[in-house]
C-alpha cells in the first residue's frame, strides 16, 4: 500500500472499543452469572479470536450490533472443554488471561496460537499459576500448551516484569483460588481487570503497588461500556502533533491514567493537549481529547513511564525522530517480547525513512531533526503497531511511504487506513530532513 504525504490532519474521530476492555468483558462476562450486555466492543483479529474462544468453550455470545454483544455467563466453573484446540491466533492477551481462567475449570484445554504469538513467552503466566497448583504443561514455555483444570489456592506474588496480562492472569485464577492471592508490582500496570472485577461484585482490595482478590462464590456484570482505545487513537494524534496547523479531536476515548503516558509524552514535548467532556464509567475514565500540532523538543522515557504507554512506544520514536534534540527511551526491553521484536523492527521501519535511530538493549535513542523525515518503503513485519506507524509516518514524510504487510492493521484495527484518508488533508508538504 502506497501511503501519500498530508499537509496535515484535521477533523474528528472516533476509535473503537478499547482492545484490552474488550478481550477482559468476553472473557469475565462469560464466567460471571447471567447476561453481560458489552456496548461499543473493539471488534478486530485479536478480539475475534476471543470471541470464537468463549464460544468454543460453550458460552452463547449474541451479535446484536457490529460492537454490541450480550455474553450469556456459565458460571466461575462452567466452561466446557472443546474437544479441540482453542486458538489465540494473534491475541498475546487472550493466552495469558485465558490461561489463568482455564486453570480452574473442570477438563483439559488446548491451547495454539499464530507464529508470532507462539514465540512469545507464556512461563511468566505458567510459574505464579503453577505455584497456585494449576496443572499446565508447555513445553517449550510458549504456545501450544495445555490446561488441565484443577484446585489452586492463593499465593503472594512479586512480578519479576511489570505486566498487566501476567498480573490480570493471576487475579483471574485467585476468583477460585483457596484464600487470597495477593500480586506486587515493580510498576504500576493497565488496571482493567481491578476495575471490571470490582464491577462484578468480586472481593478485591488495592493499595500501593499491590492488589488482593479473595475466592468468589460467583461474578454478576449486567453491562460494560467499552471507552474508544487511546492505542488506536495515538497514530491519529502524532500525525496531529507532527504537522503544524492541525488539529484533531478523538471523543469518547480511554483516559485511564495507566493507559495515557503517550498523551503526557506528547504535551512534554510541547504539542497542545486539550481535554474535554471528562468522565467516568465503572472506574474507567472517559473524555475527548484534542491535540494541535507544533514545534516539539526531545523528552526521556524510563522505565517507570513504560507500562503507561508500552504499546505506543513505536510512535514516541517518530515523534522523537521530528523534535529538537536527542530522546531516550531506557527500561523498555518488553518491547522484545511484543508481536515482533519492536525495539529492532521500530528502527528498522524508521531508519528506512530517514530517521536517526539506534537501538540499544532496552530501548532507543533517536537524535530529532525537526524536518520531515524523507520517506521508503517500511515493512511492517506481521505487527499491527508497526503497520500503524509506517502509515503514520508516511503521512508525516516528504515523498510518502510504501507500506508493506499493511493489512496486519486489522489485529487490532480494521478500519484504520480509511479513518487515516478521511482526516489527511492534502496540500503543500513542508520540507525534508537534510
Ligand atoms: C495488555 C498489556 C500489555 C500490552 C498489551 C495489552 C493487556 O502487555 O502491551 O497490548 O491487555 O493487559 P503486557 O502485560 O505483556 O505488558
Amino acid at each position: 500500500m502506497r501511503i501519500e504525504p498530508a499537509a496535515r490532519v484535521d477533523g474528528h474521530i472516533g476509535v473503537p472499543g478499547d482492545k484490552s476492555i474488550s478481550h477482559r468483558a468476553l472473557l469475565i462476562g462469560a464466567i460471571a452469572e447471567g447476561e453481560t450486555r458489552v456496548l461499543h466492543w473493539g471488534r478486530s483479529g485479536d478480539t475475534t479470536s476471543t470471541l470464537e474462544a468463549v464460544r468454543a468453550l460453550g458460552v452463547q455470545v449474541d451479535e446484536e450490533d457490529v460492537d454490541t454483544l450480550v455474553v450469556h455467563g456459565v458460571g466461575l466453573r462452567g466452561l466446557k472443554p472443546p474437544g479441540r484446540p482453542i486458538d489465540c491466533g494473534n491475541a498475546g492477551t487472550l493466552a495469558r488471561l485465558i490461561t489463568g481462567i482455564l486453570a480452574f475449570q473442570r477438563g483439559s484445554f488446548d491451547l495454539v496460537g499464530d507464529e508470532s504469538l507462539s514465540r512469545r513467552p507464556m512461563g511468566r503466566v505458567v510459574e505464579p499459576l503453577e505455584q497456585m497448583g494449576a496443572n499446565i504443561v508447555s513445553p517449550g514455555g510458549g504456545l501450544p500448551l495445555v490446561v488441565q483444570g484443577s484446585h489452586l489456592s492463593g499465593i503472594d506474588y512479586t512480578l519479576p516484569v511489570a505486566s498487566a496480562q501476567v498480573k490480570s492472569a493471576i487475579l483471574l485464577a485467585g476468583l477460585a483460588a483457596y484464600g487470597r492471592t495477593t500480586v506486587h508490582e515493580p510498576e504500576a500496570t493497565r488496571d482493567h481487570t481491578e476495575l471490571m472485577l470490582a464491577a462484578a461484585g468480586a472481593r478485591l482490595t488495592r493499595r500501593l503497588g499491590a492488589v488482593t482478590v479473595e475466592q468468589s462464590a460467583m461474578l454478576s456484570l449486567p453491562e460494560v461500556f467499552v471507552p474508544g482505545d487511546i492505542s488506536s487513537a495515538a497514530p491519529f494524534l502524532a500525525a496531529a502533533a507532527l504537522l503544524p496547523g492541525s488539529t484533531l479531536t478523538v471523543h469518547d476515548v480511554g483516559l485511564n491514567p495507566l493507559r495515557t503516558g503517550f498523551l503526557d509524552v506528547l504535551e512534554r514535548m510541547g504539542a497542545r493537549v486539550g481535554y474535554s467532556n471528562r468522565r467516568t464509567v465503572a472506574g474507567e475514565a472517559i473524555g475527548d481529547v484534542e491535540v494541535t500540532g507544533g514545534d516539539l523538543v526531545a523528552t526521556n522515557i524510563a522505565g517507570p513511564d513504560v507500562p503507561r504507554l508500552v504499546d505506543e512506544l513505536p510512535l514516541v520514536a517518530l515523534v522523537a525522530g521530528m523534535a529538537h534534540g536527542t530522546t531516550r527511551v531506557t527500561g523498555a526491553e518488553e518491547l522484545r517480547a511484543k508481536e515482533t521484536d519492536r525495539i529492532e523492527t521500530v528502527t528498522s521501519a524508521l531508519r528506512a525513512i530517514g530517521t536517526h535511530i539506534e537501538s540499544t538493549p532496552d530501548g532507543f535513542v533517536v537524535r530529532g531533526v525537526p524536518a520531515r523525515p524523507r520517506g521508503g518503503t517500511i515493512d511492517a513485519a506481521g505487527d499491527h503497531r508497526i503497520a500503524m506507524l509506517g502509515a503514520i509516518a508516511g503521512t508525516v514524510s516528504q515523498e510518502g511511504v510504501r507500506l508493506e504487510g499493511a493489512e496486519c492493521a486489522s489485529v487490532s484495527f480494521p478500519g484504520f487506513y480509511d479513518l487515516l484518508a478521511g482526516v489527511a488533508q492534502a496540500g503543500e508538504v513542508g520540507a525534508a530532513a537534510e
